[in-house]
């Protein structure tokens, strides 16, 4: 048995089958098979691979710091690269002033802010508890905490795996909130509204929410007006506002941050993470606003809970200086006009085959699929050259489908590729 088959039956990850794509290359959003064929890369592997892989510019950078020194975490060294990092991701993504907290992966972004809301509402208003309230259709992380926070059936079957924590309120989507008369709108976040006076404003630290949804329910986007609501009910009670934007920040829906697509909803905290390392790293950051940071340091706050061995790593702070290189070689009008392009033939794809609903912004669709044609699909994609990860997640029967994100940095030609494959796939399942 070779090393591979040995390591098949020992490693621990979904419960889903390993693909069987042998990659021996790569450029951009394209993998060079085994067999010498190529296949695009329609969700950017986890969401996350937004700037194509194999680039020169994050290796220049990774390599340049690997050779001044390879490890130096804040306590160790003067930070440079990471002060760098941080200066510059405050500006891309138009939060000039804000303070930030770097982590090694999304859940611990969550985690760190969670624990920095408790901080900050502790010592500002007094609160003791310090809840953190979620919605029903939503996925924060795979860690104890977070799991037990989110609304995500399908990564925590269980009810009393959620401590008594989360969800608190009906995500404003159709699966998880149904209307016998109407389509869900702004007034749905005055649930939220009820769900913090049910537990008495003083015990709540926060409502963590994704603006735009990921692939828990499939790129589902709020109501007009729903995300300000939630701004001004929070206000109202001197709760902070934790967007997560794990997935859909730095770009993935158009704009540096989804919630930009809004007025009025600025979060009082961002977390970033899939689209900063752009899967050349594993990293998190948590952008605090100025209106709240200075908090942290009052002199009766608890110790911050940021920082950890591998949190400001040099090398992960050089390649995500790459990525913002990468980044800043998008030119913005193109890339608009390409996700409203993909936007558009996708959503002309409603009612073809087994395809009920399409649902998305700039460059994150949900296309969703009757149940049971979910597999189907996906092989008759592949069979045509393009690989997607799949959502299966909220309502009952669960819905299900395909996300459709592709890096960033694709081209018209590949943007008109994608869309013909996966067209004629959903027409073949039909
Ligand atoms: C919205 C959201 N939050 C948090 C996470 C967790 O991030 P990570 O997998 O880097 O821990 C994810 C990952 O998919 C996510 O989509």
């Amino acid at each position: 048995m070779d090393s591979y088959e040995q390591g098949r039956g020992r490693l621990l990850t979904s419960a889903r089958p390993l693909p069987d794509f042998e990659v021996v290359g790569s450029q951009g959003p394209w993998l060079h098979c085994a067999g010498d064929t190529w296949i695009f890369d329609g969700s950017s592997g986890l969401l996350c691979a937004n700037v194509g892989q194999s680039s020169r510019k994050v290796r220049a950078r990774v390599e340049q710091q690997f050779f001044q020194y390879s490890f130096g975490g804040a306590a160790v060294v003067r930070p440079h690269v990471q002060m760098e990092l941080v200066n510059r991701l405050c500006h891309v993504v138009g939060r000039p002033d804000d303070s930030v907290a770097l982590t090694t992966c999304g859940t611990l972004g969550v985690e760190v802010a969670v624990g920095l809301a408790r901080n900050i509402t502790r010592v500002r208003n007094g609160k003791q508890r310090g809840d953190i309230l979620t919605s029903t259709l939503s996925y924060h992380g795979n860690s104890a905490l977070t799991l037990a926070l989110a609304g995500n059936h399908a990564r925590r079957p269980r009810p009393e795996d959620a401590f008594g924590l989360g969800p608190a309120f009906p995500a404003p989507y159709p699966p998880t909130h149904a209307h016998e008369t109407r389509d869900c709108d702004a007034s749905c976040a005055d649930e939220i509204a009820t769900a913090i006076d049910n537990r008495g404003a003083e015990n709540v630290a926060a409502v963590l929410i994704e603006p735009v949804n990921g692939s828990t329910g499939g790129a589902f986007v709020p109501p007009d007006g729903y995300l300000q609501r939630v701004s001004e009910i929070c206000r109202q009670r001197d709760v902070l506002v934790l967007h997560d934007e794990v997935l859909t920040g730095m770009y993935r829906t158009g704009t540096p941050l989804a919630s930009q697509h809004w007025e009025g909803c600025e979060p009082d905290m961002v977390i970033l993470s899939k689209g900063l390392g752009a899967g050349y790293t594993s990293v998190g950051a948590v952008l605090v606003s100025p209106r709240i940071a200075p908090w942290l340091r009052h002199e009766d706050a608890d110790p911050l809970p940021a920082m950890g061995t591998i949190a400001t790593h040099p090398l992960m702070a050089a390649a995500c200086l790459g990525v913002l290189d990468e980044l800043e070689t998008i030119h913005v009008t193109t890339f608009t006009a390409r996700g409203e392009r993909l936007g558009a033939a996708l959503k002309d794809l409603r009612g073809v085959g087994p395809v009920t609903d399409v649902r998305g912004l700039g460059f994150l669709y949900g296309v969703e699929v009757a149940p049971g044609q979910l597999w189907p699909v996906m092989k008759a994609a592949e069979e045509r050259g393009v690989l997607f990860y799949p959502f299966t997640g909220a309502g009952e029967p669960r819905s299900e489908g395909l996300v459709v994100a592709p890096p960033l940095i694709s081209t018209d030609d590949d943007i008109g590729f994608l869309i013909a494959a996966v067209s004629d796939a959903l027409a073949s399942a039909g």
